[in-house]
This record gives structure tokens, C-alpha cells and sequence, in this order.
């Protein structure tokens, strides 16, 4: 399972990075707008930066919903850099960009997914990527990780070439369900990531050895 991480933060994304298990970074306008880049050109800077910084598909989202405002937006993100792919939001428009988008080889990533009927038609229209939101199915009372579970089922079955990218992931118990159900990528931010590395265990232990270590050489 790929790991990528969903922030516009430099600081986050470069701390991941030295880590050495980041394999590509999402965004969307509103992890944008929580780094304050407002304008088209600040923007593309920003997209610049993070495709400098990762080795790995860097996903940058349009704002136009309509289908030729999101041609015109997803072919000038893609030329940004060939690390570029395109972010389209699950609508009737942004299924027809998908399929432009996949004749002319620029990689798509579906977003906004929240059912498997939304995930099968992303995958007909030839999308790299489909990202179901988990977090937000949990909020409203759904079983955000069952949705992952029955994608892998279907992918299984169907043989799609599209990734599962399980996106809003909230905690690590998330990421570790998504590696249990069989996702391609994971999109966390920083924190979950972090959570990951952490266990009790290991401090005490840590803790013991420079002690005795300490004893025996004074
Ligand atoms: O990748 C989508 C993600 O950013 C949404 O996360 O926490 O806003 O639901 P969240």
C-alpha cells in the first residue's frame, strides 16, 4: 500500500518525505485555503513546490465544474509538471473530463467518492485513481472503512485498473483497516501517520536499555 500525504503544508509534507515512506501528496482547495495560497498563481507555485519536493504523483484539484472550465483548468495544472495529476470532483461533468483526460494520457484522480456505484462508473471513465472519503462517511453515522472494503471486493472481481486511494483518513486505526482491506494508496495527514510510529512499549523499552547502558559504563 502507497502512502500519501494530504496537505498544501510544506513543513508537513518535507517532514513525511525524510521519513522516507512518502510516495506522493494529495490536495484540495480547502487544504489550500488553510495554507492561505489564494489566486491561480499562487497556487500553481505551490503545486511547483511539492512536485520539487516528491517523488511521486502530486494530485491538484480543479475548482471550474463545468466540463471545458475543468479541460481548460486540468490541462494547464498538467502541464505544470509530469508528476501532475488531475483532481475532478464525482459529478456528470467530471466524469466526461475523466474520460477526455484519460484519451489524452494526462492521470486522473476521482474525488468525492462515496458509494461503490459513484467508484464503478470513475472506473469505466478510465480514472488513475478514485478517492472514497472514510472520515466523512463516519460522520454522518456510515461505516466509512465497509465502503473500502467492498471496493477491494469489486476491484477483485473486475479486474479495474483504477487505484483505490482511501482518502479523509482521521486516526492510524484508519491506515492500518485500509492495508487490512486491501487499498492501493492511503492519503493521511501528517498526524495519523505519526500515531503510527508511536507505541508505549518502545519508550519504556528505549528508556531501559540507555538506563542499563548508562549503569554498566558509568
Ligand atoms: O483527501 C480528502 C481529504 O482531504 C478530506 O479529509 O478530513 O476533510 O474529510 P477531511
Amino acid at each position: 500500500m502507497k502512502f500519501f500525504i494530504d496537505t498544501a503544508n510544506l513543513d508537513h509534507i518535507q517532514e513525511a518525505n525524510e521519513m522516507g515512506i512518502i510516495d506522493g501528496v494529495t490536495t484540495n482547495p480547502s487544504l489550500m485555503a488553510k495554507e492561505g495560497i489564494k489566486g491561480e498563481k499562487a497556487a500553481h507555485k505551490r503545486y511547483k513546490d511539492i512536485c520539487n519536493l516528491v517523488n511521486g504523483d502530486i494530485s491538484a484539484e480543479v475548482i471550474a465544474t463545468d466540463f471545458k472550465g475543468m479541460i481548460r483548468e486540468g490541462e494547464t495544472l498538467a502541464a505544470i509538471d509530469e508528476k501532475i495529476v488531475v483532481k475532478v470532483p464525482m459529478i456528470l461533468d467530471g466524469l466526461k473530463a475523466i474520460k477526455y483526460f484519460t484519451g489524452i494520457g494526462i492521470r486522473t484522480n476521482c474525488t468525492l467518492v462515496f458509494s461503490p456505484g459513484q467508484a464503478i462508473l470513475a472506473c469505466k471513465a478510465g480514472a488513475t485513481y478514485i478517492s472514497p472519503f472514510i472520515g466523512r462517511l463516519d460522520d454522518i453515522g456510515y461505516d466509512g472503512m465497509q465502503l473500502i472494503v467492498q471496493l477491494s471486493g469489486i476491484f477483485a472481481v473486475q479486474g479495474y485498473e483504477t487505484q483505490i486511494l482511501a482518502a479523509s483518513i482521521r486516526n492510524p486505526i484508519h491506515i492500518i483497516k485500509c492495508a487490512e482491506a486491501g487499498a492501493h494508496v492511503i492519503t493521511s495527514p501528517l498526524e495519523p501517520i505519526l500515531a503510527l510510529l508511536k507505541h508505549p512499549l518502545t519508550d519504556i523499552g528505549l528508556e531501559k536499555f540507555l538506563a542499563d547502558h548508562q549503569k554498566a559504563n558509568g
